[in-house]
């Protein structure tokens, strides 16, 4: 299974010397890796869910460029053709890419609780993006957990990292 090294190195050709989008991809992916171990998916579901872990903001350069912002909106729109063609290259077929790209399309439309994958996502990345400092540090954590935090080793994994501090 080389798919996802293949992604790995893609993420980072693509958006080198920018280290910073970087780690913040591969800190999504590792808490991506600990919920999905937790909620025992296939290892269809995990293959699916750690490449659009990776994969989640690399629309945000062309957002940058064409739109002059990093807005989630913008990196919803432009992301999937960015990675279409890495998913292709990597050996993904047509149907786990309409997943992945589904994933990275949604993943900061925050009211769709039925994707069990893209939910993952959301948590990943409100975790990472918590620690990064986007909230600030008076933030209503115990709000954001209810309203956004749908699997069981996600709420558990907020609790660890962010409540009990
Ligand atoms: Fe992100």
């Amino acid at each position: 299974m080389q798919k996802l090294p293949l992604i790995l190195k893609m993420m980072t050709d693509y958006n080198a010397p920018d280290l910073k989008r970087i780690n913040h991809a591969l800190k999504v992916y590792g808490m991506t890796e600990y919920i999905a171990f937790g909620e025992n998916l296939s290892d269809y579901e995990s293959l699916v869910v750690k490449a659009a872990a990776l994969l989640h903001d690399i629309g945000i350069h062309e957002a940058e460029k064409r739109f002059n912002s990093s807005n989630g909106i913008y990196q919803e729109q432009l992301g999937p053709q960015v990675a279409e063609p890495i998913l292709e290259k990597a050996g993904f077929n047509k149907e786990e890419i309409e997943k992945i790209t589904y994933i990275i399309a949604h993943h900061h439309t925050y009211n769709i609780k039925d994707n069990k994958l893209l939910r993952i996502i959301i948590e990943a990345d409100l975790i990472v993006n918590i620690d990064e400092g986007e909230f600030g540090p008076n933030a209503d954590f115990n709000r954001i957990k209810n309203k956004n935090f749908v699997t069981e080793t996600g709420k558990r994994l907020f609790d660890k990292l962010i409540l009990n501090k």
